[in-house]
């Protein structure tokens, strides 16, 4: 497998795979970024150039830089057009059944050495690989929201991945400026199931009314020296994206109590309380830019 990966083609381009093109682009990636649905194409091209316009007008970036940097990210209409890609990238819906029949469409396009990495957050990147023909050839490429900031990723090795495979994404990471994280494949892998237990618990606190979630969230801040408290982060990635992956967690870890999610947050999914992309989740963005502060 090619250790110098230069072409990549990104499968989605919401939130995760707008940010996965633009830091692969940045590096001097070509990068082709493919979306099933028709406007979010245009939108993901205007958040880049909105984010790439941003660093520039702060002097992090010089124009230059910026203009190569979108030059470089192709919008695609049709997954065949991946066809000379080194590694294919997929951030879509998390759904294992969709992402599985996903990458068998791609094996039928992409070259026999051309990497499957997927960006989920908490489905069997095994259970992925095994949908596959060439299950050493898969692998996971785990990033956070937002990517362009989260300087750090997670490289999941299912049992059938190829040492290769592994290698050639940590090398990906660190070119792009992110610090790689080699893990094998379990439930949320190693961020996610550390940090299950900050917002499992904030939640449990929140619910039983013990304290405030500002009160949490500045304690998290101001003690801990964390970026972002817990409920600050859900409100980031929404409540559509956290509920599902804190109970695909739990089920995985067969009900253990450990993961068992809060009633709570299920209970505000409910009622479209989803986070910034609503405008209101434990906090209120009523009247406030939709994007993740900077
Ligand atoms: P999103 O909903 O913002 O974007 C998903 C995009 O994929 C949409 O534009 C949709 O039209 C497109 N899509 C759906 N099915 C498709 C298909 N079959 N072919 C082509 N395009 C398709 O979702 P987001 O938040 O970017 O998440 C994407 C993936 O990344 C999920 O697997 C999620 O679990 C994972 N993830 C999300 C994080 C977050 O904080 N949002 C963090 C880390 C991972």
């Amino acid at each position: 497998m090619n250790q110098d990966l230069r072409k990549v083609g990104v499968v989605g381009a919401g939130a995760m795979g707008r940010g996965i093109a633009q830091v692969c682009a940045a590096a001097g990636c070509s990068v082709q970024l493919v979306d099933s649905a028709t406007d979010a194409l245009a939108r993901a091209i205007d958040s880049v150039r909105d984010d790439l316009s941003q660093a520039v007008a702060k002097g992090r970036l010089s124009q230059a830089d910026a203009d190569a940097t979108l030059s470089r990210i192709e919008p695609v209409s049709e997954l065949k057009q991946l066809s000379g890609c080194e590694l294919v990238v997929e951030a879509i819906v998390e759904k294992l059944e969709v992402k599985q029949a996903l990458f068998k469409e791609l094996e039928a396009i992409v070259p026999a050495d051309c990497i499957l990495a997927t960006n989920t957050s908490s489905l069997s990147v095994t259970a992925l690989a095994a949908a596959c023909a060439s299950p050493e050839r898969v692998a996971g490429w785990h990033f956070f929201n937002p990517v362009t900031r989260m300087r750090v990723v997670e490289v999941i090795q299912a049992p059938r991945t190829a040492l290769e495979a592994v290698q050639a994404l940590v090398s990906l990471s660190k070119r792009i400026g992110h610090r790689a994280v080699v893990t094998s494949d379990s439930p949320g892998f190693v961020v996610n199931h550390a940090g299950r237990a900050f917002v499992t618990e904030g939640l449990k606190l929140l619910a039983e009314r013990t304290a405030e979630h500002q009160v949490l969230d500045g304690i998290l801040r101001t003690c801990a020296g964390f970026r972002m408290g817990p409920f600050e982060l859900l409100d980031l990635t929404g409540l559509d994206v956290s509920v599902p992956v804190m109970e695909s967690i739990h089920g995985q870890y067969y009900g253990d109590d450990r993961y068992r999610p809060v009633t709570l947050a299920r209970t505000r999914l409910l009622a479209g309380l989803l986070g910034r992309k609503t405008r209101q989740g434990f906090y209120s963005y009523e009247g406030k830019p939709a994007a993740p502060p900077s």
